[in-house]
């Protein structure tokens, strides 16, 4: 017999199905609660809330484990490439090498901006911020592309859509890089390989190469930023798509999603932090009081995590990938002593053990970017460039679902109760 859930309301006990993943985590199906009932469930910040059945990360925070379609991330991180990875994510299983070179044709055929894109990315203040410009540019491409907006495109047009969104998201990131120094844009040789292309675009001059084990430090951060399964900007790919708005809708509203510093612009902000503690000379001790103040809203930026309350696998490998990048760059940046002394500090403070708060992936991704040449402002758009292929696998799988349903949560209503109108003279 199948388990249930057993829920006593108004005297009367009904059975709810619980739902085992295949990881043994249950959850309880409350679909016709509202139905059998008249009740819903609250749960403000969705902590406790499936919001759909998924196959590609399964993430286990009490252990901090993450695996992409099973694969554990620390393999992924260690054996395979960037677009390896985005094709694991949105196809479900690692390609073969022919497969890998069909994908990265279809990539290929989109290494040019249409003319109007770069127009418009030619009206932008120098000064814009990075994100906000790359998600109305990805919005605009829907007036280039009218192909890719139909709400049930073709297996062939889906995939293009994904290929023309993973290749051209860089090739605009680096010509606004470019555009707003001043510098003229750098074309797009994708056979480079994806980091590689990318950092090409960005700093090329002339008789310089980029290195290929700087590259490789990129695209192994790309590889840690590509899914996170139920996290803020997906889940509001999933609640866009849902409505069945394109793809470039759909997606531009990930990058928003992302930009808030409790999310992906955590990375602009540890190192914004940083830089205060440095100012300050060095007295992260400070800091920490500040961020263990209650009635201080300041936060220990890089630091918690909804999911992780053991350590993110993520922040692990990059802390390793920060000493060896520096390094081989010859960087000594005093910001990488005054992040390792503050984690210290902070993870023998029993204010972080009581809640479990544990660098995650946006604590030392920053140092490697700095050091990498990228301004501070473009933190979260390289976070962009690594999440992409996860929120095109969260849409994809979303829009394949037969059970998908528009997203339209509940609330409880706590406002004033029927009153009449007053006219405006009268008030
Ligand atoms: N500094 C100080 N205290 C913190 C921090 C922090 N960084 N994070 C959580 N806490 C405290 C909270 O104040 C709360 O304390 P209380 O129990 O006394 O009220 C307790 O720890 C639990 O925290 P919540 O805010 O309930 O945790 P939630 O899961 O809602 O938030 C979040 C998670 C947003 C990541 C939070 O830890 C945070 O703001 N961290 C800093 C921003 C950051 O690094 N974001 C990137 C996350 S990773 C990513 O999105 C890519």
């Amino acid at each position: 017999m199948s388990e249930t859930a057993k829920l006593e309301l108004d005297g009367k006990v009904i059975d709810l199905p619980v739902i085992t993943g295949s990881e043994n985590e249950k959850a309880i199906d409350i679909r016709k609660l509202r139905a059998e009932t008249g009740y819903i469930t609250l749960d403000s910040g969705f902590g406790n809330t499936g919001s759909c059945k998924s196959g590609i990360t399964f993430l286990n925070g009490e252990k901090g484990i993450l695996r992409y379609r099973g694969y554990p991330i620390e393999q992924l991180a260690e054996g395979s490439r960037f677009m390896e990875v985005a094709y694991l994510l949105i196809h479900g299983n690692l390609p073969k090498e022919n497969e890998l070179n069909f994908f990265e044709e279809k990539l290929t055929s989109f290494a040019t901006l249409p003319e109007g894109i770069t127009n418009i990315l030619d009206q932008f203040p120098a000064d814009a911020h990075p994100m906000g410009v790359i998600s109305s540019v990805i919005s605009s491409l829907s007036a280039f592309y009218p192909e890719f907006l139909k709400s049930d495109l073709t297996e062939v047009d889906k995939d293009r859509a994904i290929a023309q969104l993973l290749a051209q998201t860089k090739i605009i990131t680096a010509y606004f890089y470019r555009k707003s120094r001043g510098l003229a844009p750098h074309r797009s040789h994708p056979s480079l390989g994806f980091a590689k292309d990318f950092l090409n675009m960005m700093f090329f001059e002339e008789g310089k190469e980029v290195d290929d084990e700087v590259a490789k430090a990129l695209d192994v951060l790309l590889i840690l930023h590509a899914d996170h399964e139920q996290n803020c900007s997906a889940s509001t790919v999933r609640v866009i798509g849902s409505s069945h708005a394109n793809i470039f809708a759909t997606i531009s509203g990930g990058i928003d999603a992302l930009w808030g510093q409790l999310h992906g612009g955590a990375n602009q902000a540890v190192l914004e932090m940083l830089e205060q503690i440095k100012q300050a000379g060095g007295d992260y001790k400070q800091f920490i009081e500040k961020a263990k103040d209650k009635n201080d809203s300041f936060k220990l930026m890089g630091f918690g995590h909804r999911v992780y309350k053991n350590f993110d696998p993520r922040a692990k490998i990059i802390k390793k990938a920060c000493d060896t990048i520096l390094d081989k760059l010859g960087v000594d940046d005093p910001l990488l002593d005054i992040a390792k002394g503050l984690e210290q500090e902070a993870l023998n403070d029993e204010y972080f053990k009581e809640r479990n708060l544990y660098p995650n992936v946006d604590f030392y991704s920053g140092i490697i970017y700095k050091a990498l040449g990228i301004p501070t402002n473009m933190f979260t758009t390289m976070f962009v460039l690594g999440r992409l292929p996860g929120w095109l696998a969260q849409w994809k799988e979303m829009r394949e679902d037969p059970d998908a349903r528009i997203a339209r949560p509940r609330q409880v209503y706590v406002g004033e109760s029927t009153r009449n109108f007053v006219s405006l003279k009268d008030r």
